[in-house]
């Protein structure tokens, strides 16, 4: 496993907020695969799903991916939430880093996400049975790529930074 920190888990589980804390905190840098996709496509992620379709999407995601594993040590990658979904996606994740998924509950997600625009799979009706069924099926997918199951639903983005940190720190010593 190389020594890089990977964060995995839902649309609205801090991901982004929390790497960058981790990585301000190690001196490390920071990548958000959503944040990559983006530049390179030239378009927002709403406008790849609308004009390319979910699938092209989750291409880019594998490809970048494994440039990733190729290129990457000492950064903290903060994954798009469908990400780990992909079979061949879980063990490449694991083998760029310690994987982190940062669980949270639907009420947090709602929470968070409230007014949310920039995600496709929670656009239009019915939102909260939306992110109730994605959240169910795939807490257990999550489950089974991470390494470590941190608590991203209390305490400050600082605080969970830290659970993230202290781990990494017993796991690489
Ligand atoms: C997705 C999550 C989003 C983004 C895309 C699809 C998903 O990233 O990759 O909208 O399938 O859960 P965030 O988890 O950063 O919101």
């Amino acid at each position: 496993m190389k020594e890089n920190i990977i964060l995995i888990g839902f649309m609205g589980s801090g991901k982004t907020t929390v790497g960058k804390k981790i990585a301000t905190s190690l001196g490390y840098s920071f990548l958000d695969t959503d944040e990559l996709i983006v530049k390179r496509a030239g378009m927002e992620i709403t406008d790849i799903f609308e004009t390319q379709g979910e699938t092209a999407f989750r291409k880019m995601e594998s490809e970048l991916l494994k440039e990733l594993n190729a290129t990457v040590t000492h950064a903290v990658i903060s994954t798009g939430g469908g990400l780990p979904l992909r079979k061949e996606n879980a063990q490449l994740l694991r083998t760029l880093g310690l994987v982190n998924y940062l669980k949270v509950t639907k009420e947090v997600v709602l929470k968070r996400l409230k007014g949310d625009t920039s995600r496709p799979l929670l656009a239009g009706e019915n939102v909260e049975e939306k992110i109730e069924q994605l959240l169910t099926s795939r807490d257990s997918v999550y489950q089974s790529v991470c390494h470590i199951e941190i608590n991203a639903e209390n305490g400050t983005p600082e605080q969970v930074a830290e659970r993230v940190i202290s781990n990494f720190n017993k796991n690489i010593l």
